[in-house]
């Protein structure tokens, strides 16, 4: 239990509701160490219960004294003018963290226990290549998974592939006038892509072009079965390209619904809105006015009766909700597409849906500055090939390593750089693609904040431990261990930052940010490398001392690992 649940709790019985949240932020340490190890400032809860901050410190005093009776790890609780101060036993503070921390699950939790959580996110478009932003939403997408998981929350992962729309029309009648069946077989994204850019610009000077693609598109949604056909094939291939980058990046989904897979609830959602009175017709086109809001009217059938992207994604978050029983659907989408989702989800709001506040659109900012190859689009593949080409060429200089090892290794370290650096930052943030900045730390004596810095401390620590166990010692049950041996303040730090894990996971779901587990995890390997490098012996003479810095050892790669799994980077164990 925390200084912050203790602090809760002895809150409630004075009357006040305060979250583990606001008490984690507000907790400081003392002015003067000799006062305590942590201290908690009263103001705010004074305010809230009108007494002056000196009284509500000394009642307060009261209420945490019972509430942490139970808990060896608080030694003492003192209010000290406006200030409570808490002393930590840091011997049974260390045993109640790393007791709990030597598990491997410490973390896991069931706050979510219950709840069904939808998460839409990556969805890329058919017949174009997989880009860049598409892997923003995968990397956010995959670690909010993994988090909910973690919590408790049943997940459920799907893929809202773009495989409808006039643009499908358009590479049909391309194909027709130029396609080659040979390097469709070959490269099929690269061929399709090719032949919808060359598509667009030949339309340019050549409007019959457009006419073509619709008449197309026509005969798909009228069922014609070459079209159909076609459609099918386009999408298997995709398909099976995208397939190739989830294996890559460690990602799987529950369901592959596309956004033809909605079509027959079309007609169904558009008669709901004109029955509830919400549509108005404008130059012929379906709409849902939002002006009183700001916010564009909704388009949900186009003046030729086609259904659009928006009717697509209303029919699908009703489907989602009640099929699949979601408490909650997030869509991790970019912050592009912002307007679109406050449209849905008022016209959802309108039709008097009790979900509509469940739906959540988690936006994220831009990756800039990186280089286009071919047509307008960056590929992704093409990206993290270059990547492990980089990091390959690094490791070269190791002659312990098999070719295969390199191979894998530098995969890992690939991916790992460029999911890190995604999720590292708050993610309505906009950043520039770098690998100079992504693989700092590769280089010995580097200190990147960045994925293979934490790979190579997760390495070492896995070494360390390696070293231990093979000269025959097992790591020792926490009841074995002497907890009084860590006494250093590093030893204390890397204690008291363990101890926050669980809640960080908690913060992160909060905030849907996969950032706050990323920076958790930095703060760790620094905290422990500050250790490692600073004098502290793992192994000694002492053998009580190397106990229990095992177990530190043991706990920290625990979380370590753990964080690194939830945000989706790659673990090896040897560098
Ligand atoms: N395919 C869309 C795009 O690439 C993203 C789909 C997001 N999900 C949704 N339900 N609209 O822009």
């Amino acid at each position: 239990m925390s200084v912050a649940n203790h602090i809760v709790s002895a809150a409630a019985t004075l009357g006040a509701t305060l979250t583990v949240d606001e008490v984690t932020a507000a907790l400081t340490e003392p002015k003067n160490r000799e006062l305590g190890d942590l201290a908690f400032p009263v103001f705010t809860l004074a305010k809230a219960l009108r007494k002056a901050p000196p009284a509500i410190a000394a009642e307060l005093a009261a209420a945490v004294r019972e509430a942490v009776a139970a808990d060896p790890a608080v030694a003492s609780v003192e209010a000290v003018g406006p200030y409570l101060n808490f002393r930590f036993d840091a011997a049974a503070r260390a045993r109640a963290v790393l007791t709990a921390a030597l598990s491997p699950d410490f973390g896991r939790q069931q706050v979510g226990a219950g709840k069904r959580i939808g998460i839409d996110f990556s969805s890329p478009n058919i017949a174009k290549p997989f880009g860049i932003g598409h892997l923003r939403s995968t990397a956010i997408g995959a670690a909010l998974l993994r988090l909910h998981d973690a919590l408790g929350y049943e997940v459920v992962a799907i893929n809202h592939l773009g495989d409808w729309g006039t643009q499908f029309g358009k590479l049909m009648s391309a194909y027709e006038r130029w396609g080659d069946r040979a390097q469709l077989d070959a490269d099929p994204i690269q061929h399709l892509y090719d032949l919808y850019v060359r598509f667009h610009a030949e339309a340019k000077t050549d409007p019959a072009l457009d006419d073509e693609g619709r008449a197309w598109f026509k005969r798909l949604e009228d069922g014609d079965a070459q079209a159909t056909a076609y459609w099918e094939e386009f999408r298997a291939l995709s398909l099976r390209e995208f397939e190739r980058i989830y294996d890559r990046l460690g990602v799987t989904f529950d369901h592959f619904w596309g956004e033809a897979y909605y079509n027959e609830l079309l007609d169904a959602a558009v008669a709901e809105v004109e029955a509830a009175g919400l549509a108005t017709i404008s130059e012929g086109a379906l709409v849902v006015a939002l002006d009183d809001l700001d916010l564009p009217p909704c388009l949900l059938r186009k003046q030729d009766g086609a259904t659009l992207y928006a009717t697509r994604d209303l029919a699908a978050a009703k489907y989602r909700v009640e099929t699949l029983g979601l408490d909650r659907l997030l869509y991790v989408v970019g912050a592009a597409q912002s307007v679109h989702f406050k449209q849905v989800f008022e016209v959802v709001r309108r039709l008097g849906y009790p979900w509509a506040d469940s739906l959540v659109h988690v936006p994220f900012g831009m990756i800039l500055g990186i280089s286009t190859r071919k047509g307008t689009l960056v590929f992704l593949e093409q990206i993290l090939d270059e990547g492990k080409a980089r990091v390959r060429a690094h490791l070269e200089e190791k002659p312990e390593l098999s070719d295969a090892e390199r191979d894998e290794i530098a995969e890992q370290i690939a991916i790992g750089a460029v999911v890190f650096y995604d999720l590292s930052r708050n993610r309505i943030k906009d950043y520039d693609f770098s690998w100079e900045a992504m693989l700092k730390g590769l280089r010995p004596g580097e200190r990147g904040p960045t994925g293979v810095y934490l790979q190579y401390t997760l390495a070492r620590l896995s070494s360390v431990l390696d070293r231990y166990l093979e000269a025959g010692a097992p790591i020792p049950a926490a009841d074995a261990i002497d907890f009084s041996k860590l006494a250093t303040e590093a030893e204390a730090a890397i204690v008291a930052h363990l101890e926050r894990w669980p809640a960080a996971l908690r913060d992160a779901a909060d905030v849907l940010e996969a950032a706050v587990v990323a920076r958790y995890a930095l703060e760790l390997a620094e905290l422990f490398n500050t250790f490692y490098s600073g004098g502290h012996k793992i192994v000694s003479e002492d053998v009580a001392l190397t106990g229990a810095r095992v177990a530190l050892v043991a706990s920290v790669r625990n979380v370590l690992d753990y964080a690194l799994r939830i945000l989706g980077v790659p673990r090896p164990e040897r560098i």
